[in-house]
């Protein structure tokens, strides 16, 4: 059973942020991007996740994304999705940040939902900057096109790019204004994502994270609980 302290912490908060990870859909058979089977063991993000490399070739670039579309639309949302959708529905003020493109915390049926990586499933043109989602998978047309003829990107952030400044502001805020911030099967590298734990702490919340193994801010959170988060999530809720 799961520190009694971080469950009574979590019953007693009223504004809860949380910072989640590839590590929460770990559970549903999506591959992270540094563990063990991780994407970024497999394939070299310079090749696949950079501007530079949509510029070279788009289509690769695309059939590695449509391949991923196709793994995660045949996922399904687990007990760690579940639970933070619980959590929401408990408490007045709660926001989940996620660094996952994936969709599976919008099917779970989160609402207060800030993606700072942006959405696999959207699709923005390069010429009109029109987006639209595409919930298709395998694309019909790689690379896809948008009606004005302009080849279409994935509407993700990639590596060298900057982060949707509403969205983070939006973050900064929520992380700055919790009692209590959970970060979730994150390896906490990828700034500013990775950053949003410190304002909390800086601004006096308890911060509790959850993974499987220890990252650079198990030394300094209040609480770190070791174990996968579809597990541990429910038992901190039951
Ligand atoms: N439960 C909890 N934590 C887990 C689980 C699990 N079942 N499985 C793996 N983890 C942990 C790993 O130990 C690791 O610390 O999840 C973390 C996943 O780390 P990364 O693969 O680095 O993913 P993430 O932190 O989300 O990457 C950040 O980097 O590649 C870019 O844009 C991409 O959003 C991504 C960003």
């Amino acid at each position: 059973m799961p520190h009694t302290k971080v469950r009574d912490l979590l019953a007693s908060a009223s504004r809860i942020a949380v910072l989640t990870g590839a590590g929460i859909s770990a559970e549903s058979g999506i591959p992270t991007f540094r563990g063990a089977g991780g994407l970024w063991r497999k394939f070299l993000a310079e090749d696949l996740a950079t501007p530079e490399a949509f510029a070279r070739d788009p289509k690769l670039v695309w059939e590695w994304y449509d391949w991923r579309r196709g793994l995660i639309a045949a996922a399904q949302p687990n007990a760690g999705h579940r639970a933070l959708v619980e959590l929401e529905n408990l408490r007045k003020e709660f926001a989940l940040i996620t660094q996952n493109v994936d969709g599976l915390h919008d099917r779970a049926g989160s609402r207060n939902l800030l993606k700072l990586h942006g959405d696999i499933w959207i699709q923005r043109c390069t010429t009109c900057g029109a987006q639209r989602n595409e919930a298709r998978t395998p694309l019909e047309e790689v690379p896809p096109r948008c009606p004005c003829g302009g080849l279409e990107r994935p509407g993700v952030v990639w590596f060298g790019e900057s982060l949707p400044e509403e969205i983070l502001a939006r973050a900064q805020r929520a992380a700055t204004q919790a009692e209590v911030f959970l970060v979730i099967g994150t390896s906490a590298v990828v700034y500013p994502g990775a950053g949003l734990a410190g304002v909390a702490k800086s601004a006096g919340a308890t911060v509790i994270e959850i993974n499987v193994e220890e990252t650079p801010v198990t030394n300094w959170v209040d609480y770190s609980l070791r174990g996968p988060a579809a597990e541990i999530l429910p038992q901190l809720l039951s």
